[in-house]
């Protein structure tokens, strides 16, 4: 095709998209929270070596059943989700997507069927492109249609669908085309897109107007991994460019700083805590990626927080902003439904001790209500102060750790 008529066809199908009704498919009014095997699991694929780690019907079976078992799914944690490297390496005699014959025997299908026998929701992974990043099968333009088919037909909840090994005009057509394609199965699927992350994740290059339109969620930036130099440089990325970023989430539509390392390798229990609170702060979908039958009594008991999840799960779904920085702290606000708010103090520092701070209200920005303020410290989970403009509340934040206060007018 000349290149003038690709631009004019490609602004063409853009105009008609916009015209089109948003993605109103009433899911995901709170961000979607589960469980997803990526980063802890990778593409393992040897179940002869791993016979309970690789990439198998049999470690979804396993997770399904533990998130039922240890009380997750009565939190919220309600999807199990598949990414990469579950596919076969060919398409089937009709062309569709087909899963590894050895690996899941049961078929997807089957797969979904015992999650959802279990009350849980079944998640899978695509790639807008020739194949997806680990080097499985990719859905083209040409089959964007028929994989959404497919997705339905095995009564699949969710759809990350990630974007390795396309162009920027490719993703531009592919991931519209998906979310009217996934709308018109007629099965209520939660779209999580990678697209954003693709295209450097920034206004103008990203119009997050469109994307929260068309997508429940999606990918803003790089993979986390298991270390705190990681989910540091995520964090300080989502605060600097929070204005880009914080308009475009609400009930329905989510930034994804992505998954939860807490209860891996990499983060000690302050850290772990430090993920968690921001996460919640910028409403974050909350995805453990995690191995549920091994974790730590203490891993478990953070993510298992009651009040670190209302947080999250807020229903004014406003994503919390950093309103402070300095070289060493950070002070992140969400303003929360009813008057209430939370506030996580950032201790960045990587030397010294525990640093101290006060808590006072008219700083802040939070008006004085006529009886004042409750003051909860989640992690430690008890009321720690009562507040009005005139008093303060001084508390101290250990280095590469955070204070974490739900704050709850009494009036
Ligand atoms: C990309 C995604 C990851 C994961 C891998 C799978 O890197 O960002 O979250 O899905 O692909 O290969």
């Amino acid at each position: 095709m000349h290149c003038g008529t690709l631009v004019l066809f490609i602004s063409l199908y853009l105009t008609l998209v916009g015209l089109c009704e948003p993605l109103d498919n009433g899911l995901a009014r709170t961000p979607p929270m589960g469980w997803i095997a990526w980063e802890r699991f990778k593409c393992t694929t040897d179940c002869k070596l791993y016979p309970d780690n690789c990439i198998s019907e049999r470690l979804f079976r396993a997770m399904a059943d533990k998130l039922v078992e240890d009380g997750w799914k009565d939190l919220g944690y309600q999807y199990v989700n598949i990414d990469d490297c579950w596919s076969a390496m060919v398409r089937d005699i009709n062309g569709k997507l087909q899963p590894d014959p050895d690996r899941f025997p049961s078929g997807i299908k089957g797969l979904a069927e015992y999650v959802h026998f279990k009350g849980l929701k079944l998640g899978i992974y695509g790639d807008l492109g020739h194949s997806t990043c680990g080097g499985y099968l990719g859905t083209l333009l040409e089959t964007v249609d028929l994989d959404a088919r497919t997705f339905a037909e095995w009564e699949v909840d969710m759809l990350k669908l990630d974007g390795c090994n396309s162009n920027s005009t490719e993703r531009s057509i592919g991931y519209p085309k998906m979310s009217y394609a996934l709308n018109a199965t007629g099965r209520p699927i939660v779209y999580s897109c990678s697209w954003p992350a693709y295209e450097d994740g920034l206004l103008p290059k990203v119009n997050y107007t469109l994307v929260s339109q068309l997508c429940n969620l999606w990918r803003n930036y790089d993979d986390i991994n298991d270390s705190w130099n990681k989910v540091i440089a995520i964090i300080n990325w989502f605060g600097d460019h929070q204005e880009d970023l914080q308009p475009a989430a609400g009930p329905g539509r989510w930034n994804d700083p992505d998954m939860l390392m807490v209860g891996n390798f990499g983060l000690n229990q302050d850290q772990s805590k430090a993920q968690l609170a921001i996460w919640a702060i910028l409403a974050a979908p909350f995805f453990m990626s995690n191995d549920l039958r091994t974790i730590s009594d203490d891993a478990k008991a953070l993510l298992q927080n009651k009040l670190l999840i209302y947080i999250d799960q807020d229903k004014l779904g406003q994503q919390g902003v950093r309103i402070k920085k300095d070289e060493d702290f950070q002070l992140w606000k969400r303003k929360l439904a009813h008057g209430q708010f939370a506030l996580a103090y950032l201790n960045t520092a990587e030397r010294g001790g525990a640093k101290s701070f006060s808590l006072s209200l008219p700083p802040l920005g939070i008006k004085d209500c006529a009886h004042g303020y409750n003051v909860y410290d989640v992690f430690d989970k008890k009321l720690v102060s009562f507040l009005n403009s005139n008093h303060t509340h001084s508390f101290r934040v250990n280095p590469r750790s955070v204070v974490l206060f739900f704050i709850r007018p009494v009036c």
